[in-house]
């Protein structure tokens, strides 16, 4: 039985990861006979099919020289991504992870005196960094149907604003801005600061070729999109990200990268992206799963977000925090939500029987509450 878990630890972090690696390992969950912890993770959005067959096979066969700097893996990858998006080489920024770019972007767009425009909620990634390194952040709410509202963000943009960021698919909602009125947003709001659109779920969105902002990066306008291999690639751990980008914009960025992606996980990378087999799979089983917790959602009178993205924001009508740790309790991880949404949480789609593991859950809990 896991050890009982404080609503700070639970609360620690907007994703989760930090709440995770704060617990004592005891308390992350039930171990089987072999002492091997079975934790059922639906706060972090991973793919849990993931890595797709030839990522494994591209990791394996680099087990002998993947423990190199990288030399040409990058580039390698930087090429194949270009060639894919209608793109140069130098269009593309090779991440360690998509945070990486996040960071960068907000220190130098946002960071130091000048300001960012965001939703409210969205991904923490870029605006946290933004604020901790001396930059102030401008949030908008999001409008009735829970989406970005670009004419709020617009209103916002003013002459220290360095940069907005728009999440889209938004995490955690999984709603989609229209995108005719994004075109045009960017197209107006990039002339006064870099518009960095967070395409993170971008393929698990109902139609990715409306909704990518890719048309505006070869327009070359004033936008940087951030896409990442932790998602539908199933390789968070890996760390491995990019950005597609005005030449000017990238170059900023590799100036001012921390690190230096790292050998396997780009070979599982360039593995995955050319897998479009596994990707299909992966999505078609994160919509089933989206289906039937949405149906669970809808059997239990909970009001809930359509989403286009690997999770499901709901509102458990009290406290998400007790919610979540009733969960906890039996080793089932979701996210609970701060204000303005703090009877919301964010449920990622794991496996089938995770789902119908977390229905049992959340039933239980909510017969008791
Ligand atoms: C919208 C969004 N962007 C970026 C990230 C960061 O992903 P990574 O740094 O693993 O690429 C996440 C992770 O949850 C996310 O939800």
């Amino acid at each position: 039985m896991p050890a009982p878990i404080s609503r700070r630890i639970l609360m620690q972090g907007s994703t989760g990861a930090a709440a995770l690696s704060a617990l004592p390992i005891a308390a992350q969950g039930a171990a089987d006979q072999n002492g091997v912890r079975t934790l059922i993770r639906l706060h972090l959005n991973e793919n849990p099919h993931g890595p797709s067959d030839r990522a494994k096979q591209a990791m394996r066969a680099a087990l002998d020289d993947g423990w190199a700097y990288d030399n040409e893996d990058a580039l390698a990858l930087r090429r194949v991504i270009a060639a894919k998006e209608g793109l140069k080489p130098e269009n593309i920024f090779i991440c360690e992870g998509s945070t990486e770019l996040l960071k960068v972007a907000a220190l130098l767009y946002a960071g130091n005196g000048k300001d960012m425009v965001a939703g409210l909620p969205t991904f923490l990634a870029m605006p946290q960094y933004a604020s901790r390194n001396g930059g102030q952040v401008k949030w908008a709410n999001l409008d009735a149907a829970h989406r970005l509202d670009l004419n709020a963000m617009e209103a916002l943009v003013g002459s220290a604003t360095g940069a907005v960021y728009i999440c889209n698919p938004n995490n955690p909602t999984g709603t989609v801005v229209d995108s005719g009125r994004l075109r045009s947003f960017v197209e107006s709001v990039s002339k006064r600061a870099l518009v960095v659109v967070d395409e993170a779920y971008i393929d698990l969105a109902d139609d990715p070729d409306r909704t990518t902002m890719v048309d505006q990066v070869k327009l070359g306008r004033n936008v940087l999109i951030s896409r990442t291999f932790s998602k539908i690639h199933g390789l968070a751990g890996l760390r491995v990200g990019y950005g597609l980008g005005r030449p000017d914009v990238i170059r900023r960025l590799e100036e001012m990268r921390v690190s230096v992606p790292n050998r396997m996980g780009l070979k599982a990378a360039m593995a995955s992206y050319q897998d479009s087999e596994f990707l299909d799979y992966s999505r078609s089983m994160v919509r089933g799963c989206v289906t039937y917790t949405c149906e669970f959602l809808k059997s239990m009178q909970l009001p809930y977000i359509p989403t286009e993205a690997n999770f499901v924001m709901f509102d458990t009508g009290g406290s998400s925090v007790d919610f979540a740790l009733a969960l906890r309790a039996k080793s089932i991880y979701v996210q609970p939500m701060t204000e303005p949404f703090n009877t919301w949480a964010r449920v990622s789609m794991g496996r089938l029987e995770h789902m119908e593991a977390f229905a049992v859950a959340a039933r239980a809990h909510f017969k008791k509450s």
